[in-house]
């Protein structure tokens, strides 16, 4: 497994958040995490990433325990976080946003895998990066987290907001970047558009997993039924 969850309990001052969630994503594979607003996926994505110190359990990363690293550290480890409001600058342009995800470590190859997988961010490398589309802004984020040439890429939400063509090219992408080898781990609200990549599905609700399963064996209905209230467009 590269990363393994084994029964983290997490608090926000005395609210008691995450009661016990233990998920694992093999090397290779594409992770999805469903759940209604609230259920617990973005602070589940923030304690892998060390921005939330779980009170109990434990996280292996490529076997493993980083449960007391820093977030840095886990970055510099190979775990690449585009959370859910992607965290630009809005004010400097495409090329100064895409250089503070490669700060030391500018090795030319990533640099130009990047700029081939996202030929409209070359054309706009001195554009502003607020001017640009909540699609292109989406495609940045995951630009600047391919920097530092993660093995394990984590995605909160990033289809919320784009239009249709936008949701395409981003499975496009996460397609690609997997097939080069970078496991993920996506948190959707779009059950179509995750279930096209997902290899393994997991849905919490109240901060516990309520159900799992891989892809090829899950049933539907069971998945539908864990997951009320879902938009789906
Ligand atoms: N910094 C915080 N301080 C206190 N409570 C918080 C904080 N962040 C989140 N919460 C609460 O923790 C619970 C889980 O929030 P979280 O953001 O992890 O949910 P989510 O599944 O990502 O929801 P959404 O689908 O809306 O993004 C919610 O009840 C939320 O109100
Ligand atoms: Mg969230």
């Amino acid at each position: 497994m590269l990363l393994d969850i084994k029964d983290i309990h997490v608090y926000y001052d005395k609210s008691y958040i995450l009661r016990g969630v233990s998920l694992k994503i093999e090397k290779g594979e594409i992770g999805c995490l469903f759940g209604r607003n609230g259920a617990g996926k973005t602070t589940t994505l923030k304690t892998i990433m060390g921005l939330v110190n779980p009170r109990q359990g434990e996280i292996f990363y490529d076997g493993k325990d980083i449960t007391g690293l820093r977030p840095y550290q886990r970055a510099r480890g190979g775990i690449g976080f585009i959370p859910q409001d992607k965290l630009l600058f809005k004010k400097m342009t495409v090329y100064e946003n895409l250089l503070t995800g490669s700060k030391g470590q500018n090795h030319g190859q990533t640099w130009d895998m990047v700029l081939e997988l996202f030929p409209d961010l070359r054309e706009k490398l001195s554009r502003k990066a607020g001017s640009l589309s909540g699609g292109q802004q989406q495609m940045l984020a995951i630009a600047r987290a391919l920097l530092i040439n993660p093995d394990l890429l984590i995605l909160d939400e990033p289809s919320i907001g784009l239009m249709p063509i936008m949701i395409s090219s981003l499975a496009e992408v996460i397609t690609k970047l997997n097939g080069v080898g970078i496991t993920v781990l996506l948190v959707e609200e779009k059950i179509p558009f995750a279930l096209r990549l997902a290899h393994r599905i997991y849905v919490m609700d109240v901060g516990k997993i309520v159900y799992q399963g891989m892809a090829g064996s899950i049933d539907e209905n069971e998945l539908l039924s864990h997951y009320l209230g879902v938009n789906q467009r």
